[in-house]
């Protein structure tokens, strides 16, 4: 791989910026000053960016704690997106893993591969999803037995089976939910169903993972190794 490519694809920088620097002799490759943007590289060959080994990765996976008006996306004309907001390198290849609404907070993978990420959102799989939700209205416990059977949403949507634990009933109520699918404004379109309106949605749980309690919305980590393993077990 061109060692151009190679920082590139880690994000240490811009490519016209990484040919500057390489060009200006601040680039060494095995303890050697390499100043040809094309040189060839493996990637077990060290390398040193403005004093900074540069381990290549080809995967990586964090989870973010997502907060309330950026889009679940990798690039928008207008929003800003998850994806903006890892800042530890600009890679140009991480993709949230599903989506949340732009008004949904909480847990949400992202990474650049491309299998994992197929596997996980394939329907077939039904990844469980857990929710904490805030809810306009009395969630009374018949609902309970509704959502564990399955029922009718609307003319497009006929959800699977969830689980619903009502935490508190009330004026507002709040509840957790669990659901295998994960349809457009599912868990809104559910309550809707029962002409009750989603106040606050925050995603809890993703299969194996937990959001981080420690992450404050808009921070982000990256994936333990167990935390890898587990969900690649799925
Ligand atoms: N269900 C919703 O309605 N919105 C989300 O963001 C996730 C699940």
């Amino acid at each position: 791989m061109r060692l151009d490519k190679y920082l590139s694809d880690m994000g240490v920088s811009n490519r016209n910026e990484i040919k500057k620097n390489i060009r200006h002799g601040k680039v060494s490759v095995n303890g050697q000053t390499v100043k040809d943007p094309g040189f060839h590289v493996s990637l077990d060959d060290q390398i040193v960016y403005l004093g900074e080994t540069i381990l290549y990765e080809e995967y990586v996976y964090y989870m973010i704690n997502k907060p309330a008006g950026v889009v679940s996306a990798s690039m928008d004309k207008k929003a800003k997106t998850v994806v903006d907001l890892i800042d530890e390198r600009s890679r140009k290849d991480l993709f949230p893993l599903g989506r949340l609404d732009k008004d949904t907070v909480g847990l949400l993978l992202i990474s650049n591969d491309g299998l994992l990420a197929h596997r996980l959102l394939a329907p077939k799989f039904h990844v469980d999803k857990t929710y904490f939700a805030r809810i306009d209205g009395v969630v009374e416990d018949d609902m309970v037995a509704k959502f564990a059977s399955g029922f009718k949403v609307d003319d497009s949507l006929e959800a699977l089976p969830s689980k619903l634990k009502i935490i508190s009933s009330g004026q507002i109520s709040e509840v957790e939910i669990t659901i295998h699918e994960g349809k457009f404004h599912q868990i809104k379109r559910m309550f809707e169903a029962f002409d009750m309106k989603v106040i606050y949605l925050k995603r809890l749980e993703f299969g194996p993972i937990k959001l981080d309690e420690n992450l404050e919305e808009g921070q982000y980590r990256r994936l333990t190794s167990s935390e890898l393993e587990s969900l690649k077990k799925i």
